[in-house]
């Protein structure tokens, strides 16, 4: 059984291991291969394909050649917005801090780029990607009326959160 100081010397060690950059020329296959099978119930391969294409900036965490996690992201409105699009990690290595070092690295990144808010939306019930979220910021409640663009919409079931930079 592994004790709790153990555990965080395995996270240690796999945070040497694992790198994160940004648009790269990622192959496609790499990113289908983390998000399809987390997006299946909303994406088609094609379906998945064209969102990816459709991403301005993307995020990945490798560990030897093989894509663990990644986000998709674009611009939005004319102030300087970033709307994540979809972020996932592969499931056998969630759970490692691989989500909480990509949305450090892409906040990190549009902070110095001066860009003004991040948005996103997600599954009301999906408690760990919200409490991820709120860890780094973003917020339940905000006023859309402070932009005088509207932001991507949303059916039942879904919690916007914001992040404003
Ligand atoms: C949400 C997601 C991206 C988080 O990535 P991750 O690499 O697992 O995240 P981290 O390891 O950085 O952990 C984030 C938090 O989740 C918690 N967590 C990790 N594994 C967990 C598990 N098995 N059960 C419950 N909570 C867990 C961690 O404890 C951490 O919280 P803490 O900082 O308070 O300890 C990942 O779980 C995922 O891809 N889920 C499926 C797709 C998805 O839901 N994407 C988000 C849609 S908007």
């Amino acid at each position: 059984m592994m004790n709790s100081s153990s555990l965080e010397g395995e996270k240690r060690i796999f945070r040497r291991l694992i790198r994160i950059s940004r648009d790269r020329d990622y192959p496609l296959n790499h990113l289908e291969t983390v998000l399809l099978p987390l997006f299946q119930k909303d994406y088609t391969e094609d379906s998945l394909r064209v969102t990816i294409e459709s991403a301005n900036h993307i995020w990945c965490a490798y560990e030897n050649g093989q894509c663990l996690g990644c986000v998709l992201a674009t611009d939005i409105g004319s102030h300087g917005g970033v709307y994540v699009i979809l972020f996932g990690v592969c499931e056998s290595v969630q759970g490692l801090g691989i989500g909480t070092r990509m949305l450090k690295k892409m906040i990190k990144w549009c902070r110095k780029r001066r860009r003004s808010f991040i948005f996103l939306l997600t599954e009301d019930y999906n408690e760990r990607a919200i409490r991820l979220y709120e860890k780094a910021g973003f917020e339940k409640h905000f006023h859309s009326t402070m932009y005088d663009e509207p932001l991507p919409e949303h059916g039942q079931g879904v919690l916007p959160l914001m992040l404003l930079l």
